[in-house]
């Protein structure tokens, strides 16, 4: 079965390009841009990485982006996670940047972006792989801060196929950017937003509703409330799960209480994804071996997955049929 995962073509939803920046590049960086880490090698660095809720692992992830300055910090971040599709046959990938994590600290928006953009333009001349990006607004910061990341976004609308929301899910939820994604909507982005990760099944409602989000992110608490479950079914609303992430962030308690494949078989749109994985033990392939592992999907099920997340996808119709 571990052939087939690594043979089957995938395709991801849900990657915080920040969360894939590996201790080893890391150093690499800090040591090229003259700053310090909190680390003294790598494997302290790994051994730091364990945390028991959300909150936990945010505070070593915002620290972790301190050693991206230049443009190309950003480019090197981002081909580095390339490579690691094209290993995992990742045929299209859509990924979020957090602007604000480098703004807030004296990084252009622009270096930002330039970076992440050109290393995804190569990637699909070089590798091969497609892939949209999606700039996030950092809930805990206030609905201005979201407004004022928007108006930076504006000469790049061409490089961005949508926003989203992520950032710390308890006390801070959807309404709060409700007249921000308005306007994002009406320049033309898609939206998505994390919800129900460890928030209640309302902030699902809520994106979907308020948002007017075009998937969830995580949305793993839907289960908490059937009927909710059951109009996800219906409407086919997708749903990026990240098993991994949710084992190490403790949504579960252990891979076998996932509830992915209850969530498949009650016709939910659900697709794997891996969220951050230099942070939470590994890419896609990892996800799905690790899925595999506990809940023993079948061959047709995993398939599902990587169908659900074309069908999911922000591609145009052509490339869909292309990835089917
Ligand atoms: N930012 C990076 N990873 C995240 C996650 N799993 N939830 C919310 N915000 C995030
Ligand atoms: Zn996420």
């Amino acid at each position: 079965m571990e052939k087939f995962i690594r043979c089957l073509p995938k395709v991801e939803l849900h990657l915080h390009i920040e969360g894939s920046l590996e201790p080893e590049l890391m150093f690499e960086l800090a040591e090229r841009n003259g700053i310090s880490t909190p680390y003294s090698s790598v494997d302290e660095a790994r051994s730091a990485y364990h945390f028991h809720n959300l909150q936990s692992f945010l505070d070593i992830y915002y620290q972790g982006a301190n050693v991206l300055i230049t443009e190309r910090d950003f480019f090197d971040l981002t081909w580095a996670y390339m490579l690691r599709c094209k290993a995992d046959n990742v045929m299209h990938t859509e990924i979020f940047f957090d602007p604000q994590t480098h703004t807030d600290r004296g990084i252009a928006f622009d270096t930002a972006i330039n970076g992440i953009y050109h290393a995804l333009r190569q990637g699909e001349k070089e590798l091969g792989i497609t892939s949209q990006l999606i700039m996030c607004f950092l809930r805990h910061l206030s609905e201005d801060a979201a407004f004022e990341t928007l108006e930076k976004a504006k000469p790049h609308l061409n490089r961005l196929v949508g926003v989203g929301l992520d950032s710390s899910e308890l006390g801070h939820p959807p309404e709060k950017f409700q007249r921000v994604f308005a306007e994002a909507r009406a320049l033309g982005l898609k939206t998505v937003a994390h919800a129900g990760e460890e928030g209640p099944p309302s902030n699902i409602r809520d994106a979907i509703n308020l948002l007017h989000v075009s998937r969830i992110d995580h949305g793993v608490k839907c289960s908490e409330d059937p009927e909710l479950a059951k109009e996800l079914a219906i409407s086919r609303m997708p749903l990026t799960v990240c098993p991994l992430s949710n084992i190490k962030l403790r949504v579960f308690d252990k891979m076998a209480d996932h509830n992915i494949l209850n969530l498949l078989n009650q016709g939910l749109c659900v697709t794997v994804n891996s969220d951050d994985p230099a942070f939470f033990g590994g890419y896609m392939t990892d996800n799905f071996i690790a899925l595999n592992n506990a809940l023993s999907p079948s061959p047709q099920q995993l398939a599902q997955f990587t169908r659900n997340a074309i069908e999911a996808s922000f591609v145009s119709e052509e490339r869909k049929k292309e990835m089917m």
